[in-house]
């Protein structure tokens, strides 16, 4: 009865301009060992879930890209999206697909684009979170210690003397300001939401239904095509009066069934390049080349990253992102690095 919904329409463009929308960083190799991250993170659940039972759902422009890398999945099992409405439509989409094949199921929904270092602890994890959605109607997600403000992430507040490894969710905060992400850090009982979620497919449909009944009655008509020749039509002329608003804002924030189970395992959104650098070797002077060789003099702490495996010489530069793809060279210092974003949409309108 497991089944997984697998998140790949997101553009990532913080990674820019490695990651952009034609080719956004779930599928690149961003990591330097020989797969993408959707490769591995598939990998990753077909060790505990049956291949066929996979759905992933992303963007009609990367359905092609998705079969390249994934050769051994039916067509039947991708989902293409005509247009970005964020997370929920698209995860009650494949919430329906999977309870119209199987009432009983029971799913997690993964992003494509995480790093995760013990498999082993992870996928124990969702088994454990498995076992109690198959008992009860609850909403599971996963939750890291967090060690820095990072206003990127969801903060989940529990309960101190809850003992339990299956805790009750007290509050849920999808991406606070500073200043609250300070005082959620220092209050000691909060951990970041992984955006690994578990659930049954019947409570998460039941679950729209209550907090965002428009989606889920706009989906819900294509109740009979489902699964069928029909699916993608209507998918099509439907699926933009769906609300776009992620699964944090539209169901986690609001619903009182959300439980957390704190996690151990070593992980990474890879959310931004220094996030990156953290996960891969550096040389004597902190400098980490991605897909590149490097000669560097009086020079560190840098991450250099190519397209096709330049050799680059640095001399007398330190804490800097030097990233190019086959358009853009990017030179940026390590500290500016959230203004790649601004930087981004400023090249796609000016050039
Ligand atoms: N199919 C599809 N369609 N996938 C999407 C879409 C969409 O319109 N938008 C985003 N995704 C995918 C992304 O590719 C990614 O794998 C996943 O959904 C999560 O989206 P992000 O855009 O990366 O979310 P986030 O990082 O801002 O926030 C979420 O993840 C954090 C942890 O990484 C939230 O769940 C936070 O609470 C959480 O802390
Ligand atoms: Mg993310």
């Amino acid at each position: 009865n497991y089944y997984a919904i697998l998140m790949a329409g997101g553009v990532g463009s913080r990674f820019w301009p490695a990651s952009k929308a034609s080719n956004p960083k779930q599928f690149l190799d961003i990591l330097g060992v020989g797969e993408t991250l959707f490769q591995t993170t598939f990998k990753r659940l077909s060790k505990l879930i049956p291949v066929e039972n996979i759905y992933v759902l992303t963007n009609a422009k990367y359905v092609d890209m998705i079969k390249d890398q994934v050769s051994h999945i039916k067509e039947e099992q991708i989902v293409a999206e005509p247009e970005m409405r964020n997370t929920a439509p698209s995860i009650l989409l494949g919430a329906l697909k999977i309870y119209k094949k199987n009432p009983k199921a029971l799913t997690v929904v993964a992003p494509s684009d995480h790093w995760i270092k013990d498999e082993d602890k992870f996928l124990d994890s969702i088994q454990e979170a498995f076992d109690n959605v198959e008992l009860e109607d609850k909403l599971v997600t996963l939750g890291i210690e967090p060690t820095y403000p990072n206003t990127g992430y969801g903060y989940i507040k529990y309960d101190k003397e809850d003992k339990e490894n299956l805790k009750k969710v007290d509050a849920f905060t999808e991406k606070p300001n500073e200043k609250k992400a300070k005082a959620f850090i220092e209050a000691e009982n909060y951990v970041w939401n992984a955006g690994i979620f578990i659930w049954s497919a019947k409570f998460i449909i039941e679950s729209f239904k209550k907090y965002l009944p428009d989606t889920f009655s706009v989906l819900d008509n294509g109740k009979e095509k489902w699964n069928t020749p029909e699916e993608e039509k209507f998918i099509e002329e439907n699926y933009s009066r769906t609300s776009n608003i992620s699964i944090d804002y539209g169901i986690m924030e609001k619903s009182d069934s959300v439980y957390v189970i704190p996690v151990s395992f070593d992980w990474s959104d890879l959310g931004t390049w220094s996030s990156v650098k953290k996960e891969l070797p550096s040389d004597e002077d902190e400098n980490t080349a991605i897909n590149c060789r490097l000669l560097s003099e009086d020079s560190e702490n840098n991450i250099v990253s190519t397209v096709d495996k330049k050799i680059v010489v640095l001399k007398g530069l330190s804490d800097y992102i030097v990233v190019e793809d086959k358009e853009v060279l990017m030179i940026i210092p390590k500290s500016e690095e959230q203004e790649i974003k601004q930087l981004r949409e400023k090249v796609m309108k000016d050039f």
